[in-house]
């Protein structure tokens, strides 16, 4: 960052050779590794469902942002499982339109981490990872009482890519009904970015927490 520049200023940059990747021309665990490390620091939507069967389900996506405020949604990818295909929550998604994503803050970064174990449909991951499974108000997917955001939401569309073949993959748009936020973060409409703690994934096994803020004045 340079708090010195200002428009038309010469920017020094050490961006210099390129190197050119086809990527048509390498394997999908390649294309994969690319992606996670380009497109960097992710949010994380840690996502809890209920199936049918009424058993609780927890996984985090970092393939996630927000998308529109009319109506309010959130979208994130779920690549289809090498083995099983679907991912159960997935499953979950098709089978009743509902999820949350619930935040994930600094004190719950491991538990989030270990909830990507991939499980048998039928355990509960609120159980397995030790985090408290509360009831939603206007849907019946449950809520991470530990996480300071959480948003109930149902399925505005899903679209595939790539079919059902290994890597295809289904992009949730999920609209939010009603949004749950930590008092403690909450004034006067905002969220304070300081006491919400969020943690962000990067490549690799890698996450990135307690960022570096730098505020700039209005682009104008
Ligand atoms: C931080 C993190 C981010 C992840 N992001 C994604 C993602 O964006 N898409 C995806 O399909 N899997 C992602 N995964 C892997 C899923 O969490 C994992 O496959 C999980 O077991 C799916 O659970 P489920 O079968 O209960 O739905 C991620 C894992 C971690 C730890």
């Amino acid at each position: 960052m340079n708090p010195n520049w200002k428009p038309g200023d010469q920017i020094i940059s050490p961006v210099d050779q390129m190197i050119e990747i086809e990527l048509d021309k390498i394997p999908p665990a390649e294309k994969y590794k690319l992606l996670i490390g380009a497109i960097v620091p992710r949010p994380i939507a840690f996502v809890s469902t209920r199936g049918k069967n009424g058993i609780s389900n927890l996984a985090p996506f970092s393939f996630y942002t927000g998308v529109s405020t009319a109506p309010p949604c959130v979208l994130f990818s779920i690549v289809n499982h090498p083995k099983k295909g679907l991912k159960d929550t997935m499953r979950n998604i098709q089978e009743t339109g509902e999820f949350v994503v619930n935040s994930v803050n600094q004190w719950i970064a491991e538990a989030a981490h270990y909830s990507s174990e991939d499980l048998d449909y039928e355990i509960n991951e609120f159980e397995r990872v030790g985090l408290t499974e509360i009831e939603s108000t206007v849907i019946q997917a449950p809520r991470v009482k530990e996480a300071a955001v959480q948003m109930e939401c149902k399925t505005h569309q899903i679209v595939n890519i790539g079919g059902n073949g290994p890597g295809a993959t289904n992009l949730v748009i999920g609209e939010i009904l009603k949004m749950h936020i930590d008092e403690r973060i909450y004034s006067d409409g905002k969220i304070d970015f300081n006491l919400y703690q969020p943690v962000g994934r990067i490549g690799g096994p890698g996450y990135v927490h307690d960022p570096q803020i730098t505020n700039m004045p209005p682009a104008r």
